[in-house]
Formats: structure tokens, C-alpha cells, sequence
């Protein structure tokens, strides 16, 4: 299928940001197409990540990738989470927005399957764990809206935008 569309809250298939994903149970090649699918979806967006409700497929995937991290993560579970960090994040089903001051937990430890079905353990920090954070809330139903401690922490960004004022990863949607 190659390159999926991302859906936002207004597309006629917006409730799916809103449900909580299925866990997958079959590890086949329909599950590897779909990951490929992400990988080249994420990319063409471009973004630095990617979950399967985002392309109306109700399923705990997720791809990730920020410089040289990057992973595919089946039924994701965060079993450890250390600290406290807040930051800058946008989101490919919210175009034209980011929220400021979100609060994520600063390192995490994840535990999922890859594609193939064989347990991977991750553990990550800054950017990269609040990227993985936020795919795992796409997962559950919850976007980043959702975090703003205030809602003047969320600005409307324009095209003109996003050469020079935002720093890189503020450019970054996820
Ligand atoms: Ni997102």
C-alpha cells in the first residue's frame, strides 16, 4: 500500500485518535506491510513518529526515529519512567499547532515486541523518550492537547514559521 494518509481530528475517521488501540496478537506479513507502510508514511510527512491509529488502523504500533535512534514497537509497554522534563511538541494529526510546557518523564524503559514478534527492550532519554511518550498516549486515545498544563501553552504555527524561528525539534511532529 506504501504511503498511508494521516488522518487529523477532522477527518471522517477523527474518533479513532480518541479509542484505545488493540493489541496485536498476529506477528504475519500484514503486520511487517504495516510497519513498512509507517516507516515510509512517517517519513514522506516527514516526522519523527508515527502510530497506527494515526492511519485509522487500530492497532499498538508504532514507529520512532530521531537522529541516529530509531525502532519499531509492537503492544509498547512502559515499565520504568524517571524523571520529569518539559517541552515542545506538534503533532501530524494536529497540523498547524504546537503545545508548549508538556511534562514527560525525562527516561523511560520500554518493553514491546518488534514486527517479526521477538522482545525488545528499550530504554531512552530527552527528545527520543518524549517522542516514544507520546506515540504510546496516540496508542491509548490521548494527544498532547490533552497535557497542556494551560491552554495558552498551545500556538497556532504558520508555514513562514518553520525555517528559522522554532528550534529543530519544535519543527519535529510526531
Ligand atoms: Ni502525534
Amino acid at each position: 500500500m506504501g504511503i498511508r494518509t494521516i488522518i487529523t481530528l477532522e477527518h471522517p475517521k477523527g474518533h479513532m485518535l480518541r479509542e484505545k488501540a488493540k493489541k496485536v496478537t498476529q506477528f504475519d506479513a500484514g503486520l511487517e506491510r504495516l510497519v513498512r507502510d509507517m516507516w515510509e508514511t512517517m517519513r514522506e510527512a516527514p516526522g519523527v513518529g508515527l502510530a497506527a491509529p494515526q492511519i485509522a488502523v487500530p492497532l499498538r504500533v508504532l514507529v520512532a526515529e530521531y537522529e541516529e535512534e530509531h525502532c519499531a514497537l509492537v503492544n509498547p509497554e512502559i515499565v520504568k519512567m524517571a524523571g520529569e522534563v518539559t517541552g515542545t511538541e506538534g503533532c501530524l494529526s494536529i497540523p498547524g499547532y504546537v503545545g508548549d510546557n508538556i511534562r514527560r518523564a525525562e527516561k523511560i524503559t520500554v518493553k514491546a515486541r518488534n514486527e517479526k514478534g521477538s522482545p525488545v527492550k528499550i530504554t531512552a532519554e530527552g527528545w527520543f523518550a518524549r517522542v516514544l511518550q507520546h506515540e504510546i498516549d496516540h496508542l491509548n486515545g490521548i494527544l498532547y492537547t490533552d497535557r497542556l498544563d494551560r491552554p495558552e501553552d498551545l500556538h497556532e504555527v504558520g508555514p513562514e514559521d518553520e525555517d528559522e524561528e522554532l528550534a529543530p525539534a519544535q519543527k519535529a511532529q510526531a
